[in-house]
């Protein structure tokens, strides 16, 4: 971690201390100072809030949100909630996976991709839908989602 970064974590750590139920919102602190959850981070967040580096850890691999490494240029996020299931989102979801050679929760080999899941963008009755960074977009089939992912892979 670098030394500007570590400071600015453990900065963090300072005035999550003694807060209750400090872990999770210190862990959202330290993304945004970071774009993720730093590994050198783990031993300072477990000493600074008296914790395992198991429980720690244990948290961030637990909730999606959390990343142990930063994310791609770009954030693809499938919906996969059960309106979209039933507009086939799970066969797009098996699309992309393949289409972009990353599981869910990973970053495409050269770094361009994240893909995420969703669990309800807001617009069901026009699913599957995905969003690309903050853009939304409905009925995506697996040729649109190829067409969106040249597009958007030739962007950056
Ligand atoms: S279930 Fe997918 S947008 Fe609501």
């Amino acid at each position: 971690m670098p030394d500007a970064q570590q400071a600015a974590v453990e900065a963090a750590i300072a005035s999550h201390r003694g807060m209750p139920g400090a872990l999770l919102p210190l862990l959202h602190a330290i993304q945004d100072i970071a774009g993720c959850i730093p590994e050198g981070a783990v031993p300072l967040i477990a000493d600074g809030l008296n914790l395992s580096r198991a429980e720690v850890h244990g948290v961030i691999t637990y909730y999606h949100d959390f990343r142990l490494h930063p994310a791609g240029a770009r954030t693809v996020r499938i919906c996969r909630a059960e309106a979209c299931q039933a507009r086939g989102s799970e066969a797009l979801a098996a699309h992309a996976v393949n289409a972009l050679s990353c599981n869910f929760h990973e970053t495409t080999a050269d770094g361009q991709v994240t893909l995420e899941a969703a669990y309800c963008l807001g617009h069901c009755s026009v699913g599957p839908n995905i969003a690309i960074g903050q853009r939304q977009y409905a009925r995506v089939t697996p040729s649109r989602f190829d067409a969106l992912m040249a597009t958007t892979r030739g962007a950056s």
